[in-house]
């Protein structure tokens, strides 16, 4: 099961780097071998794997990588897993080889007007490193939990990316706090934890992917 994987694209705060957290853990939970690359400076999940080191959960395998020889060498060596790379919210040289070397690139989604545009320029992109569109799938996070009308929302944006995965993951404080706790959502010992199910869901969808 080779399959590597970018949630998110170059725009700052969507959530890439809380959705690599959460899935990670829920992919690991199933004894599947996960691995992230942390090409960010600002190091969100290597760091969350630091606070994860005095719980009793199993730390993730989670590498800082900062140059492209580094990464390409990350990419290159035999893993047999899921591998996430949790990018920066910006457009560099490493983040691009990052992209081009993703199987897929799930792109969270809002419907945030600047989001609409963020996704405009990353299109430029995606023509510029001749990405095949049928690797990028939307998938919508942060919906307010009342909001109902999917179809609509998704529509904004159909027409540049047609592709679209199943899962959704609402706006939810335990999937913003958690990770402060080096713990993900599926951990968390609660009633009616449905954050846990939408993550779970999401993680499904993902393995099942082609790689
Ligand atoms: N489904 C969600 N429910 C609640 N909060 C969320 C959800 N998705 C993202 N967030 C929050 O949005 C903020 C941005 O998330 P995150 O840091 O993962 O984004 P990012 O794309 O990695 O940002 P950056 O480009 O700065 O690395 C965080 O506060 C995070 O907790
Ligand atoms: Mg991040």
């Amino acid at each position: 099961m080779k399959k590597t994987f970018i949630i998110g694209y170059p725009k700052g705060g969507v959530g890439k780097s809380i959705l690599t957290w959460n899935l990670a853990i829920a992919i690991q939970q199933q004894n599947i071998k996960v691995r992230v690359a942390d090409i960010d400076f600002q190091q969100t999940t290597f760091f969350a794997n630091k606070l994860r080191a005095v719980t009793d959960k199993e730390l993730l395998n989670i590498e800082s990588i900062h140059d492209i020889q580094d990464l390409e060498e990350f990419l290159n060596a035999d893993f047999d897993g899921i591998t996430f790379i949790d990018i920066g919210g910006y457009d560099t040289e490493l983040n691009r080889l990052a992209l081009q070397s993703a199987d897929n690139i799930l792109i969270p989604y809002s419907s945030d007007p600047t989001e609409i545009i963020g996704l405009l320029t990353f299109g430029k992109i995606i023509e510029q490193l001749e990405i095949d569109m049928s690797k990028i799938k939307v998938f919508l996070n942060q919906i307010h939990s009342n909001t109902k009308k999917i179809e609509i929302i998704k529509e904004k944006i159909s027409k540049s990316y047609p592709f679209f995965l199943n899962s959704i993951i609402r706006r939810n404080n335990d999937i913003k706090l958690s990770i402060g706790n080096g713990l993900g959502v599926v951990e968390l010992t609660k009633k009616n934890n449905k954050a846990k199910l939408q993550i779970e869901d999401l993680a499904n969808e993902i393995i099942n992917l082609k790689g």
